[in-house]
């Protein structure tokens, strides 16, 4: 497979993350608005003509085409070093688009045993509506290999696997499939760019949960979608279908949280290293499953994938005990919330068997080892010696 050519970036990932919306106004505001209009006066109304927007579609009405949401697309496009990128009102919308585009009767796609709970949820409902085989496998890049054949049209993954942290070998997927044939699609949202670029290895569409580390702050939800620009326009055909176009508001917030992105994603993955390491020495602690430890099975392939010596701000551990056990940490926690989702300031607990996993396979879950003592924790921008104060007092029982 032949890589083609990205959009031209302004300079590193911060410097694209900060300017790379490219807004230009008269007033000369470097900001950009948010543009809450939903119609846009057509230049000639004989023909239907409007203002033309960067990609080359008219600028008419907000189902369509946003200048807000369009500066937020032109800098992901250059985070993930793609042509192109959609944004959508959540991460579900970017991947419900993306599967109906690509599904269809007959078609086999392979996905790991581990994915987000509603993707799998998503493909489900679709597989016996639409008539597709969904084949999940472990989630190792070998095993995916193994699972493609002539009826499969895509494969879709998380490059480090939700809850239990594994790590997916792009580079052998690059080697082994053949990328012409089957589209691979690589839900980007734990490693983000400042680990991954998931294009070097072929991928033909990157998705982001933006609601994660893109906003930031747990105060917004969007999704998006990074790739070649003929991939996008057709995929850009199915959004205007499906009315998933993310909102300007949510858009300005997503432009505003993205700017901090690596200094936060840093951050969040030193303190997530420190916790992992403190909790790795606990005695009510069994298993610590984060990459960044040396001892981690996974911590070779994210090393030599990962473009910076950093495992990301998730971490997952087996406590010593019994459900019960992990009830009793939860509600002694005090400064860590007991919420779902992950990537934001505050710090974050889960307890994955009750939440999202519980629409992974019940034989999947045991394989993979998503028991009912495994807590996750999202681990947020606080101090890390308060984060692990509250972990030490809440495991105290
Ligand atoms: C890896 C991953 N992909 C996709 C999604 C879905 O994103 P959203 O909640 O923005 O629809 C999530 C949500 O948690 C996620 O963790």
């Amino acid at each position: 497979m032949v890589i083609k050519h990205w959009c031209k970036t302004m300079g590193r990932i911060s410097t694209d993350a900060i300017h790379g919306h490219e807004h230009k106004d008269s007033l000369g505001s470097h900001i950009p608005p948010i543009y809450l209009s939903v119609i846009y006066e057509y230049i000639d109304y004989e023909i239907g003509e409007a203002v033309f927007i960067d990609r080359g579609n008219y600028l008419r009405y907000g189902r369509e085409e946003n200048p807000t949401t369009r500066a937020l697309e032109r800098v992901v496009a250059k985070l993930e070093n793609t042509e192109d990128a959609l944004a959508f009102n959540s991460g579900m919308a970017a991947i419900s688009t993306t599967l109906l585009h690509y599904l269809k009767s007959g078609d086999k796609i392979v996905v790991p045993m581990e994915l987000y709970s509603s993707t799998f949820a998503l493909l489900d409902n679709l597989s016996p509506k639409l008539g597709i085989k969904v084949a999940k496998v472990w989630p190792s890049a070998e095993a995916i290999v193994e699972a493609v054949d002539s009826s499969t049209s895509i494969v879709f993954l998380e490059v480090m696997t939700n809850p239990t942290n594994k790590v997916i070998d792009l580079e052998y997927l690059y080697k082994h499939l053949d990328l012409d044939k089957v589209v691979l699609v690589v839900d980007n949202t734990f490693t983000t760019p400042i680990l991954v670029k998931p294009v070097k290895y072929g991928a033909k569409l990157v998705v982001h949960s933006m609601t994660k580390y893109f906003g930031g702050h747990n105060d917004v939800v969007g999704g998006v979608l990074a790739g070649y620009r003929d991939t996008i326009k057709t995929l850009w055909e199915w959004r205007r279908m499906l009315g998933g176009i993310l909102q300007p508001f949510e858009a300005y917030m997503i432009l505003r949280g993205v700017k901090t992105l690596e200094v936060r994603y840093e951050k969040q993955s030193r303190n997530a290293q420190t916790v992992a390491e403190y909790l790795a020495e606990h005695t009510k602690v069994e298993e610590v499953m984060y990459p960044g430890l040396t001892k981690n099975p996974y911590h070779s392939i994210a090393k030599k994938l990962f473009e910076k010596p950093l495992f990301g701000g998730v971490l997952s551990f087996r406590l010593k005990g019994s459900y019960n056990d992990v009830i009793t940490f939860m509600k002694k926690l005090k400064l860590i919330k007991r919420c779902p989702s992950l990537g934001g300031t505050e710090s974050m607990a889960v307890i994955p068997s009750k939440a999202a996993a519980k629409f992974i396979d019940p034989e999947h879950r045991v394989k993979l080892g998503i028991t009912d003592n495994l807590v996750r924790l999202s681990i947020g921008l606080e101090d890390v010696e308060d984060i692990i104060e509250d972990l030490s007092q809440a495991l105290n029982f």
